[in-house]
């Protein structure tokens, strides 16, 4: 059994959200995806449209998702990765190189973004009250 693990918001999940799950949850045979709760994104200076507990409902019907976690501080993935018996960390390429110090403990892999969407993105067309493909 592979297990896999990944890291993130997950607001206003659309095809980019979709695709990592996808590519990480094909590398093995377990994905558990660690979800930034509110309190930590706020520490971040980051608002979510969706609460933690929307998030988590919505990730949870993801059929390539198979266990969801609070992710709610930077420290914890050495334990998390220890605590699930992870194989591989997995995260997109905007984070590459920062999570290096997992080596030691499973294998650490960056996948490429998809390009041209991001939650960030949705938020800034939606409050332009433009469609998105105009
Ligand atoms: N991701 C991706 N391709 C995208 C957007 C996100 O592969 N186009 C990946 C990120 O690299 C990360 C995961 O999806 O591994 C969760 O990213 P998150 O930060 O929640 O999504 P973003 O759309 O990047 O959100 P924001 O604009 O708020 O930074």
């Amino acid at each position: 059994m592979i297990k896999v693990l990944t890291y993130g918001t997950f607001d206003l999940l659309h095809h980019g959200h979709i695709r990592l799950l996808e590519r990480s949850r094909a590398l093995g045979d377990h994905l558990t995806v660690a979800v930034s709760t509110d309190q930590f994104n706020l520490g971040k200076g980051k608002m979510c449209a969706y609460t933690y507990e929307e998030r988590v409902h919505i990730l949870k019907a993801v059929r390539y998702v198979d266990e969801v976690i609070p992710e709610e501080s930077w420290e914890q993935k050495i334990n998390d990765v220890k605590d699930n018996d992870i194989d591989i960390f997995v995260i997109g390429d905007d984070w590459e190189g920062e999570f290096d110090f997992l080596k030691e403990y499973c294998e650490v892999l960056y996948l490429p973004r998809t390009p041209d969407i991001s939650t960030t993105q949705v938020k800034e067309k939606l409050a332009n009250n433009s469609r998105w493909n105009t």
